[in-house]
């Protein structure tokens, strides 16, 4: 059983306090975890709170309902109690920092007692040997860098990769190619977020140095390294005059599906996240029908990890991937259950970080544990190469 939880302020990525957890048991297993936080967060996910009344909460409500009470091994149980705890549908009342920062510590707590790495606590024996290919945030703005571009964030995608550590080094290839492009161009830059270049160019500029950056590395590595984008088109628009905003230039909804489809086909785009606004499902659909034979729409601020709005666009044919981030849902379980709705439904599922990041490599076990394509979680800077590092060690032992 659960022998105690402690919960403590620690700091993320971009110097906020986040909820860090631990758990402990009976039989001397220990599991740490923290929650990640979003910058460019969805109307409709989980409520995260400020983190000292996360604490605060969780610890009157949540965690007298696990100690003494819960194995830390059976992740259903502990997440069930910190939904009982709760008493809301978005975690309000404890805050969905507090419950996912608990949840994943449970789980590494019972995967110790176990003996085995998470990924094989989460995914058992049956869970299959294929691993997630890294998408790598290379350059971008939006919410994460004002200054810079207006779409959030131009990923490499190397799916062309023979293995991961392949994946992992020829994004962060692409990366430094994009740091000597713009140097060449003599176009400075800072980083954003999630340390993605984040330079003043237009996103036209941007697309022919990201497209630049990934055929070089390609022709270098010998595999195909493609372009993705994370639109965040939540952010652009503006819903009391119904447009998206690129600064001076506004597209109405039709012109925005027009200008995404196009995209795809002049770029070859394998990946676009997000590139209508949180509540245009038709929108979603428009494009899926268009385009959705040829590359991945993926919805994050659409679905939000939750298998409510994931079954409306399953219905409505709205994209045809998921984004999946455990903190918009709170809890691992919902989290696996998104995947698992997903994935009985034909669509690919995508585990992501945040932009607000730990050390915590959580993300990277789920998404072998789930047997995800695809994984999001940058490709420099120690919080997001504590996750690919991970990966790579991970791939030692999976298959
Ligand atoms: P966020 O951005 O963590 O700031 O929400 C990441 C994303 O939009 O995928
Ligand atoms: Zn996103």
């Amino acid at each position: 059983l659960i022998r105690s939880v402690s919960l403590r302020r620690i700091l993320d990525s971009r110097g906020n306090p986040t909820v860090e957890a631990d758990v402990l048991t009976d039989s001397g297993g220990f599991g740490r975890a923290a929650a990640p936080s979003g910058a460019s967060t969805g109307e409709y996910e989980a409520i995260e709170l400020p983190p000292g009344e996360a604490i605060a909460s969780a610890r009157q409500h949540a965690v007298p309902r696990l100690v003494d009470e819960v194995h830390a091994g059976n992740q259903r149980e502990v997440d069930a109690a910190l939904r009982g705890a709760d008493g809301t549908d978005d975690f309000s009342t404890v805050g969905a920092n507090s419950a996912v920062a608990i949840s994943m510590a449970a789980a590494k707590a019972g995967a110790d007692v176990l003996g085995a790495p998470l990924f094989q606590h989460l995914g058992g024996t049956f869970r299959g040997g294929d691993l997630p290919i890294p998408l790598g945030n290379v350059l971008g703005g939006g919410e994460h860098a004002k200054a810079a571009t207006h779409i959030q964030e131009f990923l490499a995608v190397p799916h062309g990769a023979p293995n991961v550590s392949e994946a992992v080094f020829a994004n962060a290839a692409v990366h430094d190619r994009i740091g000597e492009l713009l140097d060449e161009r003599d176009m400075p830059a800072g980083k954003g977020d999630e340390g993605a270049w984040a330079p003043a160019v237009t996103d036209a500029e941007a697309f022919d140095i990201v497209a630049a950056a990934t055929d070089d590395v390609a022709a270098d590595v010998g595999f195909d390294v493609a372009v993705g984008l994370d639109v965040a088109a939540s952010e652009l628009y503006d819903a009391e005059s119904e447009v998206y905003r690129y600064g001076d230039v506004e597209r109405t909804p039709d012109e925005q599906v027009d200008y995404i489809a196009d995209l795809v086909d002049e770029y070859d785009l394998a990946y676009v996240e997000d590139p209508v606004e949180e509540d245009d499902f038709d929108g979603f659909a428009d494009l899926t029908d268009r385009v959705g034979d040829r590359t991945v729409l993926c919805g994050d601020d659409l679905f939000v990890t939750n298998v409510e709005r994931l079954r409306r666009g399953i219905d409505e044919g709205a994209g045809n991937a998921i984004l999946v981030k455990p903190n918009q849902i709170g809890t691992l379980s919902d989290a696996v259950d998104a995947v698992e709705l997903a994935t009985r439904n034909g669509l690919e599922a995508v585990v992501s970080h945040r932009s607000g990041e730990t050390e915590d490599t959580t993300i990277a076990h789920l998404a072998v544990a789930t047997g995800a394509p695809f994984i999001k979680t940058g490709t420099v800077g120690g919080e997001r190469t504590a996750k690919l590092n991970e990966l790579i060690r991970i791939a030692e032992d999976a298959v």
